[in-house]
């Protein structure tokens, strides 16, 4: 198993490019499922979590090939095995994204039920009632979501209205995939307003869907007979981006971050602006200089337009070296603290209280052999290897692949000592 070995104490500097965005481009992988016709992607991110869904819609049928480095053709004219197997579901609960898109174009569908997983038990039943509200049918039989589109003889989902019951990303995904094709106009309120469902939005209109609302709580879809073939650029990883301004603000550097944007970082920024960072925002760029020493932030994570629960662990990492307490309180996921423990064995100081962690800044953290538990406490775990004193060895870093692309050569161009032992 891979383990990423960091010599602390270098202060980042430079530029690097930001890769597209994972969560951008898992939803638009299975929009593509919606054509019959090749859909040109660009600025694809090469991550695990995106081989595996290459691997799980090439099985079942559909035709990816390379265009470029980060370019990719998906053709689902193939499509003819509407399955998700439970070894893939389980490597990554994203799968599930596959379940509208397959009940809208194929009429059924066989899908592994996820799991819980590391940061909490994440069911999936807002997804499962808000296809059953447009007609599926759904059962879970022996660990698999069993959906068939409409009753007996009917291939079609039909539009409706569906509030959720709370703010979820993949199940909006999901339900506003199913919708495009549906008969009628779906709407979906208390719908999820982050940028990565509006860039799902903006690749579905090119493909033909007819949808308006999306970036807000109120998304409508008038359903049409098919979409065709299109291009589209995924979106900059706002989270990718977050978190190098943190490795920058926390080592005491000074980065420029391009082919991002500081749009759809409002909370984050402003959060980096409190602890005493100066941060220009160009039109493709972002540019960071560190204080001599940070300030303490509380942050609380909610949805977007409000701190994301993606940057909470990172944060943590920062306010570990920084001047004073802050509160951090989760939200979203009910076990998302697991970074804590391996922080407080580099020597921070944190008092996890149920959904609460008390963050009290030391003067330095020195270097230890930690443990990565999930992709973004990864995240937080290179962060404080960079401003520990010494080595810092993290273990199972195949978490840290799932998100970051190239992290160790994009680390390494800033400055960063950092090796990747095998
Ligand atoms: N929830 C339910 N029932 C549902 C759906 C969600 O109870 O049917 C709960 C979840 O358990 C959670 C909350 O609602 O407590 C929000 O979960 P959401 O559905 O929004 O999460 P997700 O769609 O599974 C996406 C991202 C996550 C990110 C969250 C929150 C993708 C592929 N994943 O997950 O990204 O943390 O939204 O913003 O888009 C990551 O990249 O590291 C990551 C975990």
């Amino acid at each position: 198993m891979d383990k990423l070995l960091i010599q602390g104490g270098v202060p980042l500097t430079g530029e690097i490019a930001i890769s597209g965005a994972k969560n951008a481009a898992l939803p638009i992988l299975c929009a593509c499922l919606l054509t019959s016709e090749p859909m040109h992607l660009t600025n694809v991110p090469r991550l695990k979590d995106i081989s595996t869904m290459l691997r799980l819609i090439e099985q079942m049928g559909v035709t990816v090939s390379r265009d470029g480095a980060n370019g990719l053709v998906v053709d689902s004219r193939g499509l003819d095995k509407p399955l998700a197997p439970y070894d893939m579901v389980k490597t990554m609960r994203a799968s599930i994204l596959v379940l509208g898109p397959l009940l809208a174009r194929y009429g059924e569908a066989r899908v592994s039920l996820p799991g819980g997983c590391a940061i909490g038990a994440r069911p999936v039943e807002q997804h499962i009632r808000g296809l059953q509200a447009m007609g599926a049918e759904i059962h879970v039989e022996q660990g698999y979501i069993q959906a068939k589109a409409g009753g007996a003889g009917k291939r079609s989902l039909s539009g409706t209205c569906v509030v959720t019951d709370m703010v979820t990303v993949t199940g909006t995904e999901n339900l506003m995939m199913a919708a495009v094709l549906a008969k009628g106009e779906t709407i979906i309120e208390n719908a999820a307003r982050e940028p990565e469902v509006v860039d799902l939005a903006n690749c579905l209109v090119s493909m033909g869907a007819q949808i308006s609302g999306a970036g807000t709580d109120k998304i409508r879809i008038r359903g049409v007979k098919r979409l065709h073939g299109a291009t589209h650029r995924i979106m900059a990883d706002r989270i990718e981006t977050g978190t190098y301004l943190c490795a920058a603000a926390a080592s005491g550097g000074s980065v420029r971050l391009t082919g991002t944007s500081a749009a759809y970082l409002d909370a984050v920024v402003d959060k980096l602006l409190d602890a005493g960072c100066d941060i220009v925002a160009e039109r493709e760029a972002i540019r960071l200089t560190a204080p001599s020493r940070l300030k303490a932030v509380s942050i609380r994570t909610s949805p977007y337009p409000a701190f994301p629960t993606d940057m909470q662990a990172q944060f943590m990492a920062i306010n570990c070296v920084a001047e004073g307490s802050a509160v951090i309180r989760e939200t979203i996921f009910e076990n998302r603290f697991m970074h804590a423990v391996e922080l407080i064995r580099l020597g921070a100081d944190i008092r996890i209280d149920a959904s609460n962690a008390m963050v009290t800044g030391v003067d330095r953290l020195e270097g230890a052999t930690v443990m990565a538990t999930d992709l973004r406490a990864s995240a937080s775990l290179v962060i404080a290897g960079l401003v520990a004193q010494g080595e810092t060895l993290i273990d199972r870093i195949y978490h840290l692949d799932r998100g970051y692309e190239a992290i160790e050569e994009k680390l390494s161009q800033l400055g960063a000592r950092v090796r990747r032992v095998r």
